[in-house]
């Protein structure tokens, strides 16, 4: 058993990416969905899948996914990041809803895919069962995580920087282990455990090209939800010296005008039997 309040962790997430949701995009935006193509190839969508992109955020992922022709709804329980997918992308579905209780029938996907979802939520085991339920048999499901912070150099800086500076002690809602998903034995055994099979796991080179050393700063700061709250709870003096040392961290990535920050993922992918 954990200490975990799954409820008060769900409330502080939903709250926390009402906040984001307008300055989210900008911030990692160009770096998530460089995801789309593989996570799409690894579900297989063209032409005609009925494919349902979970924790679609701005919608990167629906968009590139409705460009293949794939019939696809983008679902979000945040009512602010549905407003820019909209605001982005009008021709595409787009619905308000929980990733821990769809509110769609069984089998009612060939495809479902998960882009740096997951590792939010306070039920994540909840919402790999639901996402089994609504696909059909053969259906194919994908997810990307953020590969451990030793690899995934922003969280990495940015976690060494509070520890080193600031605390991570904070009055929160504790949720889950934000890297769970990161270790490929762990997705492998918990996915197996919801029912999927043919669970393969692979890491994405993703590059974060950001224009301002201080732009990794700004982007956990006000981007996300669980590190910006950690970041507003340090004293100004602890913020000054987590910027300054987030400032170092990426020095060694620069390249020409602007850096170019390691940032792999792991791409799960399976199928419903
Ligand atoms: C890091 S963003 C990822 C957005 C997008 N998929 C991308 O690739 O950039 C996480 C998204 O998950 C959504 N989210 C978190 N928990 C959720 C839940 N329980 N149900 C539905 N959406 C959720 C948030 O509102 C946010 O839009």
């Amino acid at each position: 058993m954990t200490g975990i309040d799954s409820g008060a962790f769900h409330d502080f997430e939903q709250a926390g990416w009402e906040r984001a949701a307008g300055f989210y995009g900008d911030a990692f935006g160009a770096l998530t969905a460089q995801a789309a193509q593989p996570l799409l190839d690894a579900v297989g969508a063209a032409s005609g899948t009925r494919m349902l992109d979970v924790a679609t955020g701005p919608g990167f992922i629906a968009a590139a996914a409705a460009k293949r022709g794939a019939s696809v709804v983008g679902l979000d329980f945040s009512a602010a990041m549905l407003a820019e997918a909209a605001r982005l992308h009008p021709g595409i579905a787009f619905r308000e809803g929980d990733a821990e209780a769809l509110a769609f029938g069984d089998a009612s996907f060939d495809a479902v895919v998960m882009n740096f979802g997951l590792l939010h939520l306070a039920r994540p085991d909840a919402a790999l069962a639901e996402a089994h339920r609504v696909l059909r048999p053969g259906g194919r499901y994908a997810f990307t995580v953020w590969a451990a912070p030793e690899r995934a150099v922003a969280f990495g800086v940015t976690l060494s920087a509070v520890e080193q500076f600031g605390t991570a002690n904070v009055p929160l809602p504790e949720g889950p282990p934000f890297f769970r998903f990161s270790d490929a034995a762990e997705t492998a055994r918990t996915l197996a455990s919801v029912g999927f099979t043919g669970v393969a796991v692979r890491e994405l080179p993703l590059t974060w090209r950001v224009v301002s050393a201080d732009a990794v700063f700004d982007a956990m700061s006000r981007g996300g939800v669980r590190t910006a709250a950690v970041l507003r709870a340090q004293t100004p003096e602890a913020l000054a010296a987590i910027r300054d040392a987030l400032r170092r961290g990426v020095e060694g990535y620069a390249a020409g005008g602007s850096y170019e920050i390691p940032m792999p993922a792991v791409l799960a992918s399976c199928r419903r039997p």
